[in-house]
């Protein structure tokens, strides 16, 4: 008797061992392809030499403003697969990688009151502007990147469900990287 319960036990023991290891295959592999889908969406752009030039720029903390326009990117992505929101990706992505293509250092606006203000209201509009005029992107990506800064530009309101992903994740990375968390929160 006590010979076939331990050889139930075991028997028990393997299978369930057996299923862990099969969903934590299945597991790897589904990150896996989801981290190389997203990669392949933003490749097109890693290679232009203006997206590369925002690695110059400081963003938040450590961060460059490309690191973190790819944390905004992937925060975005993550979150609309996770949560199954259903946004378009390809609009979701770009929106988010261009979002904050102004192609300068806010850092050197914060000695004048009045430009970091302006800034700060008015950068979404000159990120839109270049990506416009070097990627033609389309109206509802342009909207997306014009209503980033949400609430903070009180009137530019998000009007699609990319737009209010894309301002949520913008929002979370700007604070995880202000406070130097990003890579324990897996962040660049
Ligand atoms: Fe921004
Ligand atoms: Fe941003």
């Amino acid at each position: 008797m006590l010979l076939f319960q331990t050889n139930m036990t075991n028997a028990v023991y393997h299978v369930f061992s057996r299923e862990n290891t099969r969903r934590t295959k299945r597991a790897k592999a589904l990150k896996n392809a989801r981290k190389e889908r997203f990669h392949e969406m933003i490749g097109e752009y890693r290679n232009i030499p203006d997206v590369e030039s925002m690695e110059r720029f400081v963003q938040h903390g450590n961060t460059s403003t490309l690191g973190h326009s790819e944390n905004v990117a992937w925060i975005s992505f993550l979150a609309n697969e996770k949560l199954h929101l259903n946004a378009d990706e390809k609009t979701l992505v770009e929106a988010a990688l261009l979002h904050d293509f102004y192609l300068y250092d806010w850092h050197d606006t914060k000695s004048d009151r009045t430009v970091r203000k302006a800034h700060r209201h008015n950068h979404s509009d000159i990120a839109c502007e270049n990506a416009v005029e070097r990627f033609e992107i389309p109206k509802k990506t342009q909207d997306a990147i014009r209503s980033h800064m949400w609430p903070v530009s009180i009137k530019k309101v998000p009007k699609s469900k990319e737009a209010a992903i894309l301002c949520m994740a913008d929002k979370y990375c700007a604070f995880v990287e202000t406070i130097r968390m990003s890579k324990r929160l897996g962040l660049k």
